[in-house]
């Protein structure tokens, strides 16, 4: 393992509210390597001292206890550095030598300066590894030069790209369902599935990331990694191993499978949307800030879309694909859904009432299994049997405590296993595809449609969120949290 990770972006959101409360937790159960020291780089002066007081602040809402915030204080040292300057990143950095770790937790348009600035000081040569926060480019073209550039640095086998959605303990035990048993593998495919539903809602909104989201919107901030992984790792083919390149050789094949999107199929299959003032949870929240982003190509920050994958598994299954900042719940879920029975043999409920079985995979806000099945109601013995759909419970036991996504995914990183990490010919294929609805909403004028806070998005897309799941299902889904 190696023992110096050196987090570029220390003082950012994501350090503070993911990546330290990550390291502080490996620390607590004793997973990080003795002697392990970790070297906050940012832009901002300050002393070591000062930079561990800010993060002490920040940990001490973690239920960790203050000694252990003070083992991991005592592991950090900052330097500062102006991150966009490749020329003063080596001299910053001249103490440090060794097996690393370079975290970018910083904007995509900094990876190549900070990785040419590592590369001079020393800080890539093997068996060091770097680890990339998306969003990689924000188009093909632009993914493909950090990839080059990359790739003048270090080899591919040594860059890991993290999609946090990948650490979710759900999404890894849809590998464990969908390859550890033979019942499920038979079913996976167009005979008998009619369609999958992948939906990633949100309550929080944009505000405080109004300049990145303008140059974003919900499609390349959401769809380009997360609901794309999710949708990979549903229609992937079983891969020979668990080998990092097998497993992502088959995810490559099926953004391959993408159709991609035309200029006249738009209307049917996507629909975009932007929140207006409304209330969430109660509480009123202002609209997205037009005005903050002036001068720029609007966004949406509600996408919804059917794709198609043209492969012999998957012809004819629409996966509705669906996103959306300040809606009505958080719910993250992907729902398998099954075709109904040939021949309908009972009277209640009537055939067309009847629920055909789905799989639900539930992420947040809580993580669960259900396999819902159609089985006998209880009740007299006498009489027309009765059905109704009974949630088989496939969780997992339930931690002690829910691990943070990007526990995982550091200590993979820290361990040199790149299995749940995005590959770049990966990352091109899903931007490839990506384009080609930029470019369909170009050449038809898309509207943005609007939608209230605090809304499902726009009314337009009710067809992309028919599986919102009922109170009984979501408190099914706390009891297992
Ligand atoms: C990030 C996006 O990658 O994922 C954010 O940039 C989004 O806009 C976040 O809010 C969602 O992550 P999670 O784990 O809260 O679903």
């Amino acid at each position: 393992m190696h023992d110096t990770l050196l987090l570029f972006g220390a003082t950012g959101d994501l350090a503070a509210r993911q990546l330290f409360p990550s390291l502080l937790h490996l620390s607590v159960d004793a997973l990080l390597p003795g002697g392990f020291r970790i070297v906050a780089v940012a832009r901002q002066p300050m002393s070591t001292e000062e930079f561990r007081a800010w993060l002490g602040d920040k940990l001490a809402r973690e239920a960790a206890g203050s000694d252990a915030v003070a083992a991991l204080l005592a592991c950090v040292e900052y330097v500062h550095v102006d991150l966009a300057d490749a020329a003063a990143i080596a001299p910053a950095l001249a103490g440090i030598s060794g097996r690393c770790v370079s975290y970018l937790a910083t904007p995509p348009y900094l990876f190549v300066t900070i990785a040419q600035g590592l590369k001079a000081a020393g800080l890539l040569e093997a068996p060091s590894r770097l680890v990339l926060e998306k969003p990689i480019g924000s188009d093909l073209a632009s993914a493909r030069a950090i990839n080059a550039a990359l790739d003048a640095c270090l080899g591919e086998d040594r860059i890991f790209r993290i999609d946090h959605y990948l650490g979710k303990a759900a999404v890894q035990n849809l590998l464990a369902l969908r390859f550890g048993n033979t019942l499920l593998e038979a079913v996976w495919q167009h005979r008998w599935i009619e369609s999958v539903d992948i939906l990633v809602a949100e309550t929080a909104g944009v505000d405080g990331r109004e300049s990145y989201y303008a140059d974003y919107g919900a499609l390349r901030d959401m769809v380009q990694n997360h609901v794309l992984q999710l949708l990979c790792l549903v229609a992937m083919e079983p891969p020979a191993s668990l080998d990092a390149d097998v497993l992502r050789d088959e995810k490559v094949k099926v953004l391959r499978a993408l159709r991609p999107f035309r200029a006249d199929g738009v209307g049917t299959e996507s629909v975009r949307g932007r929140y207006e003032a409304g209330l969430v949870d109660g509480e009123p929240v202002r609209g997205f800030q037009l005005q903050a982003v002036k001068g720029r190509e609007p966004v949406e920050t509600f996408v919804a879309l059917r794709a198609s994958i043209d492969n012999w598994r998957w012809a004819g299954v629409p996966f509705r694909l669906c996103t959306g900042k300040r809606l009505a719940q958080r719910v993250t879920q992907v729902v398998v859904n099954f075709r109904p029975t040939s021949h309908w043999l009972f009277e209640k409920p009537r055939r067309e009432r009847a629920s055909p079985n789905r799989l639900v995979l539930r992420l947040q806000p809580s993580e669960n299994i259900e396999l819902e099945l159609m089985s006998s109601l209880a009740g007299p013995e006498w009489g027309a049997l009765q059905l109704q759909p009974l949630p088989l419970d496939l969780s997992m036991e339930p931690p002690l405590r829910r691990r943070i996504a990007y526990e995982r995914l550091l200590l993979d990183a820290l361990n040199g296993n790149s299995t749940l990490f995005v590959r770049s010919d990966e990352v091109e294929a899903a931007w490839a595809w990506i384009d080609s609805i930029e470019s369909a909403w170009r050449e038809s004028d898309a509207p943005i449609l609007p939608y209230m806070a605090g809304s499902w998005g726009p009314g337009a897309a009710a067809d992309f969120l028919r599986n919102l799941p009922t109170s009984a299902e979501r408190a099914r889904a706390a009891r297992t949290a």
